[in-house]
């Protein structure tokens, strides 16, 4: 029987594939321009608040640029807050290595990255070793060493008849150049690709992270204002959740239907077009009209309540476990502000704070707190000063915990 093998098609989890990507197109699109830039005039940057659907849009790019011709490498740098320039410059030579190891070099090439002659009998590849031999002996500056081996590496990937190399870095918003211990990371890496761009080579840059990212780029080099194109992911609209809610029931042939549109509309509503939350209320969904098929009951209703409760645990409850006590107060705060789900500004949480605390929130100390919690990826500042939640809906779900402890 074919429901018997019917597995809950949704897929609630970072970087977890949806059954059906919904929307996306015109982004899709952005990205397809990129690649058809003759000199790599601008990058991407691909940001969004949390669970928006980043990881698995930037996952879905990839088999596209290898279809035009591109080479793709990359990595996730969450783990990658505190890197040196030294390790983001290894970090990068060994995405490369990945693909360009089995490149075979020339004997007169290897004797230019180095090698003693008698090593010539042993065939040299355009491997990790290789190219740090290169690195190390080049004379001067981290981005100069790096540069040498990005030019270095270049004539290959265009013998190989490929268009270019992606670089493409998830959770980018971890990188930060750090003043105090002289070491600026992420300052090297739009140095050294500006430099090699403008020579003419076709590495690019694909960044994925927080809204936090690209301002955080901009301070480091006012040039980067030019050098990304900025595509903001944000919630589906109302046809595309339909479809991510609805496509997978029909493609999986989820032996049970939800009843009426209503139920859908239901979705959506409590989603607010979020695809994390999407997959998260369809994946419990599912699994209560099986479990009603089983038992036999004849109308199934959604119990939101139970799903939002366990969205609480599962979503948010986590990242609010993390946030001081004092740093609760201001969220709370900023949550009874009417633009909470959109944005607000310092001053207006100063103006709410003397309503609803005893003790209320001084300019200084908002705006220092801000700060923080925007590294924390609670919060984050957009161009024009003005403040939103990282976390989608993270308003509302400070409103249930207040209700219910009180
Ligand atoms: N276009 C889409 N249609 C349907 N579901 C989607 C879509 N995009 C993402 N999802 C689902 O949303 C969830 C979150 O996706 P993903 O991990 O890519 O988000 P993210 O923006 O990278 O989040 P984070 O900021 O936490 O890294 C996953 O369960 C994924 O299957
Ligand atoms: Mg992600």
């Amino acid at each position: 029987m074919a429901d018997i093998a019917f597995t809950n098609p949704f897929r609630p989890g970072a970087g977890h594939m949806p059954p059906y990507l919904a929307g996306r197109q015109s982004e899709t699109g952005e990205f397809l321009k990129l690649l058809s830039q003759d000199i790599i005039l601008e990058n991407m940057v691909l940001t969004g608040l949390r669970g928006v659907g980043k990881t698995v849009l930037l996952d879905t790019l990839k088999p596209l640029a290898m279809q035009k011709g591109w080479i793709w490498v990359g990595t996730d740098l969450s783990e990658l807050a505190s890197i040196s320039e030294e390790r983001l410059a290894t970090r990068l030579i060994a995405d490369l290595a990945v693909v360009t190891s089995s490149i075979v070099l020339q004997s007169e090439e290897v004797l230019g990255v180095g090698f003693r002659p008698e090593s010539q009998c042993v065939e040299r590849t355009l491997d990790f070793e290789t190219m740090m031999k290169l690195y190390q002996q080049t004379p001067g500056l981290v981005s100069d060493k790096l540069k040498a081996v990005l030019e270095f590496v270049w004539p290959y990937i265009q013998k190989e008849q490929k268009c270019g190399v992606i670089f493409a870095y998830d959770e980018a918003q971890n990188l930060s150049d750090h003043a105090a211990k002289e070491e600026y990371p992420l300052s090297l890496l739009l140095d050294v690709f500006q430099s090699i761009q403008k020579k003419g080579i076709r590495f690019m840059l694909v960044l994925t992270g927080l809204p936090t990212l690209f301002p955080k780029l901009v301070d480091a080099r006012t040039f980067a204002e030019r050098m990304f194109r900025v595509v903001f992911l944000d919630r589906l609209n109302e046809e595309d959740s339909r479809e991510a809610i609805t496509k997978p029931i029909e493609d999986h042939q989820c032996p049970v239907r939800p009843g009426s549109g209503d139920m859908i509309k239901i979705i959506i509503e409590a989603s607010a077009g979020y695809p994390y939350f999407i997959q998260f209320i369809c994946r419990e969904f599912v699994d209560v009209l099986l479990q009603a098929r089983e038992t036999g009951a004849k109308t199934v209703s959604i119990p939101l309540s139970n799903i939002i409760r366990k969205l609480d645990t599962d979503f948010f409850a986590g990242r609010w476990a993390r946030a001081t006590d004092r740093q609760r107060e201001l969220l709370t705060v900023a949550a009874h502000l009417q633009t909470a789900e959109s944005e607000f500004m310092a001053r207006d949480i100063v103006e709410q704070s003397k309503e609803l605390l005893e003790k209320p929130f001084s300019s200084s100390q908002v705006t220092q707190m801000l700060a923080v919690l925007s590294n924390a990826g609670l919060v984050y500042k957009n161009r024009h000063g003005k403040y939103s939640f990282a976390v989608p809906l993270l308003g509302q779900f400070i409103l249930r915990q207040l209700k219910q402890s009180s």
